[in-house]
């Protein structure tokens, strides 16, 4: 069996459903995918023990006023779990590094099983065109997952990679998170003269890969017996401290970059990873884990991403918790929506950042006025401000202040760039500015002239 792309689910999120449902049949079964993840919500709790979940507030309901955000106190990072201070680089990597990716693994993101089994790449096609009067190589990739051990779940990741054709020698790589549209839906546009990304990437010389996570995880509880995560556990339902999507999609962004190490037309150790909103905290996933990744974008990726659980605005860990949601993280997290508080978390999004210290990220939200206030672009905003004794420690300045830009304007002091551009839920208007930052790691020759 294929895992299910449940197109309208995935869009749900994304603010699109009205138009789904406008222009295209439910042909995926929401309802059934809407139950069977309440089932395996409901499981869970009881696996951990856990009577009720405190509701979390509608986007309409919460809190959107920084006079009403209560104190709260967030876990130094340069202090162990035990209390001991962490003052050289070397025990940053050795103590604390460890123990911060241990609590992600254990309470937020779940724990990638010791025995995934291996990727076999195969180039489905490889076609020669134009595209934006820039010859290009196209190849359809797809990762095949070795289900020997259980053959009843098979996995595949898709993936397309488009290089400049006529590169003198391997080339920086964006890879993208990337939705699937359904077919009775078209991708929305770039404004008229704005180019599009993948335009953008190739007028550098650059390559880029789309990625599609969910041809190997689907993005639902319902899934979670499928995909990787069901192929790993045989079928079987999760643990509590079972990887959750955001892991399991950012393990796939890793089987890319192995995939990329092999290609001789791309340059493995500038591979950048991108994604808005849910594929945004992905992304941030993906560079925390995974130190190969070079740099990253991380649009509009708030709750679960780059923005600070413990601050009480916009979107709330008891949303994640939510049966809409929770598939994201390992069930553990379940329990800081249930009898423990975000403020009982062993980490927040400050420590993820941290662990991307001391490579460059690009953060982005929109315009709150236009976007929302759900993104919580200021907690996104001070959860990089407090990720800055680690980039200091390391020899490196972060963001560089704690004062933090209006609306249009970018700081891009040090190796953590971040921007609120002046649209909506959307990285669009922010690609120029992240690619130029790339630019500065990726091409520092033509940047020095
Ligand atoms: C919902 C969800 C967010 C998520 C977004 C998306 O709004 O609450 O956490 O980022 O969907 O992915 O579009």
């Amino acid at each position: 069996m294929r895992t299910g792309i449940p197109v309208v689910v995935l869009l749900f999120g994304l603010g699109v459903a009205a138009n789904v449902a406008a222009q295209c049949p439910d042909t995926t079964g929401w309802a059934a995918i809407a139950r069977a993840s309440r089932a395996d919500h409901q499981r869970m709790l009881e696996l951990l023990g856990i009577d009720r979940l405190r509701p979390g507030p509608s986007p309409q309901e919460a809190n959107t006023d920084e006079a009403r955000v209560p104190p709260y106190t967030l876990p130094d990072p340069l202090v162990t779990f035990d209390g001991r201070r962490i003052t050289t680089p070397r025990e940053w990597w050795e103590v604390r590094r460890p123990e911060i990716v241990a609590a992600f693994d254990r309470e937020v993101y779940g724990r990638v099983p010791p025995d995934v089994p291996s990727v076999r790449w195969e180039v489905v096609s490889t076609t020669r065109t134009v595209q934006d009067s820039i010859p290009v190589v196209v190849k359809k990739l797809v990762g095949h997952v070795d289900n020997s051990a259980y053959p009843a779940i098979e996995v595949h990741i898709d993936m397309t990679l488009v290089t400049p054709a006529e590169a003198d020698g391997p080339v920086p790589v964006i890879l993208h998170f990337s939705f699937v549209w359904p077919e009775c839906m078209r991708p929305p546009a770039p404004p008229p003269g704005q180019r599009t990304w993948q335009q953008q990437v190739l007028a550098r010389g650059w390559g880029y890969a789309e990625l599609y996570p969910t041809s190997y995880q689907a993005d639902h509880g319902a899934g979670l017996t499928a995909g990787i995560i069901g192929l790993t556990n045989r079928g079987r339902p999760r643990r509590p401290d079972d990887w959750g999507v955001l892991r399991a999609w950012a393990w796939g962004a890793s089987r890319a970059l192995d995939y990329f190490e092999t290609d001789p037309t791309v340059d493995a150790r500038r591979v950048g990873i991108a994604g808005l909103s849910r594929f945004g905290k992905a992304a941030l996933v993906a560079m925390a884990y995974d130190q190969r990744f070079a740099i990253g974008l991380i649009g509009s990726s708030g709750a679960g991403g780059a923005k600070l659980l413990r601050r009480v605005f916009g979107e709330q860990v008891e949303n994640l918790a939510s049966p809409a949601e929770y598939h994201w993280f390992a069930g553990n997290f379940l329990k800081y929506a249930g009898p423990l508080t975000p403020d009982d978390l062993p980490v927040d999004a400050h420590l993820l950042i941290a662990l991307v210290a001391p490579r460059p990220l690009f953060i982005g939200a929109g315009n709150p006025e236009v976007e929302g206030h759900w993104v919580d672009a200021r907690g996104t905003f001070l959860a990089a401000v407090h990720a800055e004794p680690v980039y200091r420690l390391l020899g490196k300045v972060g963001l560089g202040t704690d004062i933090m830009p209006p609306v249009g304007e970018l700081l891009a002091r040090g190796e953590i760039a971040f921007r609120m551009h002046e649209d909506g839920h959307t990285n669009g208007p922010n690609w120029p500015y992240f690619l130029e930052f790339a630019s500065r790691y990726f091409e520092p020759d033509r940047n020095d002239q």
